[in-house]
């Protein structure tokens, strides 16, 4: 929705701009030079005649630029609302985010594609007055997962059964490389979430249940993300979202979910003792961004949380880079109006507005806060400042457009080699009895079936190609069907596939469910059962009935309630969501071995939650439980 404005502002008139001047003389240029047919809006001023025409610090930036470029560099649009891009010049916006799905042309595309487009928005705005470049971000939450044809790694929780920093940090290495292959260089991650109840829909996006377990991880995705310090080559990292989005209470969830976006009714202990540690890891290892989060401390509103965004990030953290909202999170302040909510989130201590579509009224917000004495025009400038030093800090003045050399690499067998690694580790044998391992020798036949079992968008859960995540080949990968047909070529092994046909006659001597949950995310994703599900448990029952060793293998974003399904079954893995890599599975059936421990509490019954280590209580499987046979 676009908002007129309301008071007339300080904004830049493009004739008398020197980048536009820039244009114009590219212009002439490319008309004498060649018969190329290229529009205005894909003519990239050479970035050291913007810096020249511009701005060449941040100190210089902030000396030349109006309040409402100011605002503009604190303000973020999503690409699905950029109506006009033209806007992105006028109004010198700071930042063009990908939502969940925000591929060029909705959901999808190639890395190609989304190169292109990140690299028309940037090119806009080096046409601002000054010249400064985007910084474009994206939710790049376990491979860049929006992208065709990218590889896409285990889930937060199955790379926290790894424990295995350095293996985290060679990840999103990955990550980082396929990222800056779509010219994009901020990630929304990594979520250093501490999911206490396994009944939120986030759980999967945490790397466990506790602060030990996630802090370390949290650094290694860092400098897996940024490299040994900022430059043209490091995305940036961001650790989300401040503070306690995993300890909130069932029940109080906002947005009509049931846990999600809910209350933390912690005392201010408990949060230092658990929500606060994975930040200090983060932090120190120089996370270049925090993302609020949606979530309220005892009724208070994180974004509008001064005591914990300003005294206790920038203040005792020390944090030095800059803190940037969640979508639309402003607009859950209770404050009277817009202006008010953005008021009220700036001086709480927010830098970036991640908006995400009135970017005319978020600016207008800012520059009538500052020009009513709202919001101190010291703290406008400590913001731009913040945005400033991460876009120098990158080099994005002198880089600003995608090196296609990394383009080519997207979604390389290299980088999936790394995938199927993390896919190895992160799988957690919960029981067996002799079952496991196979053996590749002798002949034998093996059923496979299940909803998941050849299933890639099943393997891939939510923030996969969409938001909430699809079915079947949304895209390229190999699901565990695929695998074991790879792994059991050329050997005296038999193998068939009966999908959910669970019923039909067939016998074996070995069957294979593959089975768990359907994709969501966020608070879509919040669960009042943990539920096995009815089709999982009549067609994991139907093939264990069948054959003579029967395996399972539970595809979820959390523990769900097994009880009734393990004594059906000869051994039992906890797969987690483990992306497009299902050879990594078959790898460790046919004796590479398994490594995995537990992120989390496994629960008995759903009434055990919230369940968590040193709580008292006693679960199926303890956090760190995993067999480790062979
Ligand atoms: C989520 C964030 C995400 C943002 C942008 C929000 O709904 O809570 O984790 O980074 O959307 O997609
Ligand atoms: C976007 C997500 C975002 C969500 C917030 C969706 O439309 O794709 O990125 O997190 O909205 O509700």
């Amino acid at each position: 929705m676009r908002h007129v404005l309301s008071t007339p502002i300080d904004l830049p008139t493009p004739a008398a701009s020197p980048a536009s001047g820039r244009v114009r003389r590219s212009l002439l240029t490319l008309a004498v030079t060649a018969a190329t047919v290229l529009t205005a809006s894909l003519l990239p001023p050479t970035p050291q005649a913007a810096a020249a025409a511009g701005c060449i610090s941040t100190a210089d930036c902030l000396a030349k630029m109006t309040l409402a470029e100011k605002a503009g560099q604190m303000t973020q649009v999503a690409n699905s609302y950029v109506s006009n891009k033209n806007d992105i010049a006028t109004y010198g916006l700071g930042s063009v985010l990908s939502g969940g799905g925000g591929g060029p042309n909705g959901a999808g595309g190639t890395a190609t594609q989304w190169a292109d487009m990140v690299d028309d928005y940037q090119s806009y705005a080096l046409k601002s007055r000054l010249g400064i470049p985007l910084i474009y971000g994206v939710d790049a939450v376990h491979g860049h997962n929006n992208v065709q044809g990218a590889v896409l790694f285990p889930h937060h929780i199955g790379m926290g059964a790894t424990r295995d920093a350095a293996l985290v940090q060679q990840v999103e290495d990955v990550t980082r490389q396929e990222v800056l292959g779509t010219g994009i260089h901020w990630t929304f991650a990594p979520c250093v979430c501490v999911p206490r109840d396994d009944r939120w829909g986030r759980t999967y996006e945490g790397y466990g249940e506790d602060p030990s377990v996630v802090g370390p991880l949290a650094q290694a995705a860092v400098a897996g993300f940024q490299g040994p310090s900022l430059g043209t080559n490091s995305v940036l990292a961001t650790a989300k979202h401040f503070i306690a989005d995993g300890g909130t209470t069932f029940g109080t969830g906002s947005s009509g979910y049931l846990i999600d976006q809910g209350d933390a009714r912690i005392s201010e202990t408990e949060l230092r003792a658990v929500h606060l540690p994975p930040y200090t890891s983060a932090v120190n290892g120089g996370a270049g961004s925090v993302m609020i989060s949606y979530s309220s401390w005892n009724g208070v509103k994180d974004h509008g949380n001064a005591h914990l965004i300003t005294d206790i990030l920038k203040g005792e953290l020390g944090f030095k880079g800059f803190v940037v909202s969640d979508w639309a999170g402003v607009k859950q302040l209770s404050d009277a109006t817009y202006a008010d909510q953005v008021a009220h989130a700036v001086n709480a201590g927010i830098d970036m507005i991640m908006v995400p579509d009135d970017y005319v009224g978020t600016i207008n917000a800012i520059v009538n806060g500052v020009n009513s004495g709202k919001i101190p025009l010291a703290r406008v400038n400590d913001a731009v400042t913040r945005i400033l030093n991460a876009k120098f800090a990158l080099d994005l003045f002198n880089h600003p457009y995608t090196d296609r050399t990394y383009t080519a690499q997207v979604g390389s067998a290299a980088h999936r080699a790394v995938a199927r690694q993390a896919v190895r580790e992160s799988l957690v044998l919960l029981k067996n009895n002799g079952a496991l391992p196979l053996s590749k020798t002798g002949t034998y036949k093996i059923v496979v079936g299940g909803k998941s079992v050849d299933n890639l968008g099943y393997q891939l859960g939510g923030w996969s190609i969409s938001w909430q995540g699809g079915s079947g080949a949304t895209t390229t990968g190999t699901t565990f069907w695929q695998a074991l047909q790879q792994a059991t070529a050329g050997t005296g092994i038999t193998v068939q596939n009966v999908g959910t046909r669970t019923k039909g006659p067939y016998t074996a001597d070995v069957g294979i469910w593959v089975g768990g949950e359907t994709p969501y995310a966020e608070g879509k994703g919040d669960s009042s059962t943990l539920a096995f599900g009815s089709d999982n448990s009549s067609q994991l029952s139907d093939i264990c009935s069948r054959v003579t060793v029967c395996i399972a293998i539970l595809y979820s974003g959390r523990p769900l309630v097994i009880k009734d399904q393990l004594p059906k079954v000869g051994a039992f893995v906890a797969g987690w969501l483990p992306g497009t890599e299902a050879q990594g599975i078959t790898d460790v059936l046919f004796g590479s071995g398994f490594i995995g421990k537990l992120p989390v509490s496994w629960p008995n019954a759903v009434t055990d939650e919230p369940i968590n280590s040193g709580d008292g209580k006693t679960p199926l499987f303890p956090l760190g439980y995993g067999l480790t046979p062979y």
